[in-house]
């Protein structure tokens, strides 16, 4: 068994980004990202200070919108509004979930497609299907980098996803299918899920339950992507994997935390450097 080393790749994903940010701010453009949080959920807060550290390190300009958790819907369109028209950002990303009198949909929809670092956008979002898209959503082009590197090539491996949500399992089925592999997408109310987890090659876990693929669902010498971050019985963090059982039978192993987790954010680097770029003519 290899562990795939998430933090070291993502560095790497990072270095790339600020080398190509320094090269365009030799032309004047510094990319810029807004996130906007909207109340005060302790995981949203880490992933936004998480996001503007980022930032940071490869040089961008940032700017948090820090807003109450009974801000109306009509404040927070009117903040979307007015970020799409400032030219000093090129990507906006309202973090998720927001609290339940807002609208998730009615946010994503009112992002400017060409600022929407997160592709959630139904345009993006079928710009993906179509398989010619501007960005990629940041934790399935964050797990392709992580299988890239492996070294070992996806065309014709079968890939099963377990997950079926829209930022994760959907996509991820969509970047695994454009790089050649077989994909079955597998969730909650699969029947006999066992059966087609074993015959994975690629088995990419996005489910949301604690430890939840065990050693008997995996194939021996199959590469294991765990996206999950869970909170098991003692509170510790804790992927969709029973990673101490599952391991040994592993190829490649991602860890929770470690894995993951640090490239999504670096491939939002990369969307918002995407964006400046394209908003400025140099794509
Ligand atoms: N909440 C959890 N993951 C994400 C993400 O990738 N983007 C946004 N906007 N919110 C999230």
């Amino acid at each position: 068994m290899a562990l795939i080393d998430g933090k070291a790749v993502s560095l790497q994903v990072k270095q790339q980004v600020k080398q190509e940010c320094d090269k365009l701010k030799t032309k004047g453009v510094t990319p810029g990202l807004a996130v906007i949080i909207v109340g005060d959920d302790p995981a949203s807060q880490v992933y936004v200070r998480n996001k503007e550290k980022a930032c940071e390190e490869c040089g961008f300009y940032s700017v948090k919108y820090a807003l109450d958790a009974d801000t109306t819907q009509s404040k927070l369109n009117a903040l979307i509004d007015k970020l799409n028209k400032d030219e000093k950002i090129n990507g906006i990303l309202c973090q998720l979930p927001l609290p339940k009198h807002l609208d998730d949909k009615e946010v994503i929809n009112r992002i400017d497609p060409i600022k929407d670092v997160d592709a959630f956008h139904p345009v993006n979002v079928g710009a993906i299907m179509i398989g010619d898209y501007n960005f990629l959503p940041c934790t399935p082009a964050g797990v392709m980098e992580l299988i890239h590197s492996t070294g070992v090539d996806v065309t014709g491996k079968k890939a099963v996803v377990i997950g079926r949500s829209n930022i994760v399992g959907k996509p991820m089925a969509m970047l695994l299918l454009h790089e050649n592999a077989t994909v079955e997408i597998t969730h909650s109310k699969t029947l006999d899920l066992k059966s087609i987890t074993k015959e994975a090659d690629i088995l990419v876990a996005a489910i949301g339950r604690a430890k939840f693929v065990t050693a008997d669902m995996v194939k021996n010498g199959a590469i294991v992507i765990d996206v999950g971050m869970n909170r098991d019985e003692n509170g510790k963090l804790c992927g969709d994997v029973d990673f101490e059982n599952v391991k040994d039978k592993c190829s490649f192993i991602t860890p929770v935390p470690g894995g993951v987790g640090p490239m999504t954010i670096s491939m939002l680097m990369r969307n918002t450097l995407t964006a400046a770029k394209l908003q400025n003519g140099l794509i």
